[in-house]
């Protein structure tokens, strides 16, 4: 079912099924190597490039575009001034230094801050991105994984991000650990993907992991969502059993944050949907060697 729900989703967008050498990226993008051969699975870059670059940038973005990266993962919050803009934090201390909390700000105060040179001096002067301008970076057959970090109270801006955008529904899905902020997304934009985000906790008396995927499925259901995206690096929950009853419920599986290639490739061989990492070029490169 993955194969096929990522090849109808490939020709939906006019693109490849796999990253080839017939990948339709912008003409200032290398083509990939002829000797690396295509990773199955969707690989999402999350912040974009931010093993490489600054987490949620244009500079971490338009990197993951010029390495060919089929789709990245960026977190919106809303500012004073009603504008969605991306951090994935709710205030700026760790990636500005000095902390401004975004619900209190307009964008104007924020696009004062350098968000750059806390990862390298050669990103000094990177700001925060809004949602408008984040979304103007993808490339042709590029998606974007919109994460709600906030409640529904987000939802009406987005929609007019996404409507301002002029892409495709099936190039912007929308995941959020908030079921409503996944449902009212759901209501207002049935032609996206939503996926409700989790992870899990493991009980030090029982070793049971929760919540279920069985629980998971149940919220998802019933906010009419399209399926699940999961931590999938720390706790082990994800395995044969759990992509079966995801499947069986007719849902779609993503998984973060893997920068380990031996559990990226576990993933891939059970059959998720795709796997958000930092480094998505490089951990393609990774599971396309294995093939
Ligand atoms: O892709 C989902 C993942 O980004 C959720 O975790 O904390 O990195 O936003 P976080
Ligand atoms: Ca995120």
């Amino acid at each position: 079912m993955r194969s096929h729900l990522f090849a109808v989703m490939c020709l939906a967008l006019g693109m490849p099924a796999v990253t080839s050498a017939a990948d339709p990226r912008p003409e200032a993008a290398p083509a990939p190597s002829a000797a690396a051969k295509p990773a199955a699975v969707e690989v999402v870059g999350h912040r974009g490039e931010s093993h490489d670059a600054p987490e949620n940038t244009l500079a971490s973005y338009n990197l993951a575009w010029s390495r060919h990266d089929p789709a990245c993962e960026l977190d919106v919050h809303l500012t004073k001034d009603g504008k969605l803009i991306v951090s994935h934090d709710p205030d700026t201390k760790r990636t500005a230094g000095t902390k401004v909390v975004i619900k209190d700000a307009t964008v104007d105060e924020l696009k004062k801050l350098d968000v750059g040179s806390w990862k390298d001096p050669k990103f000094a002067g990177e700001r925060l991105p809004t949602l408008d301008e984040a979304l103007a970076t993808i490339p042709p057959g590029g998606r974007f994984f919109l994460e709600v970090k906030i409640g529904p109270e987000a939802v009406p801006e987005l929609a007019k991000c996404i409507e301002r955008s002029g892409r495709k529904p099936e190039q912007l899905p929308i995941i959020s650990f908030n079921l409503e902020s996944c449902r009212a997304a759901k209501a207002a934009l049935p032609k996206h993907p939503v996926y409700f985000l989790a992870s899990f906790k493991q009980d030090k008396a029982t070793k049971k992991w929760a919540p279920t995927a069985d629980e998971l499925i149940a919220k998802a259901k019933d906010a009419k969502l399209d399926g699940l995206d999961v931590e999938a690096a720390k706790s082990p929950v994800v395995d044969a059993a759990f992509v079966k009853a995801v499947r069986a419920a007719g849902m779609g599986l993503y998984t973060w944050t893997i920068d380990d290639p031996a559990r990226a490739k576990e993933l891939a061989a059970l059959g998720v949907d795709g796997i958000t990492t930092n480094r998505a070029a490089w951990l393609r490169e990774q599971l396309g060697a294995e093939k």
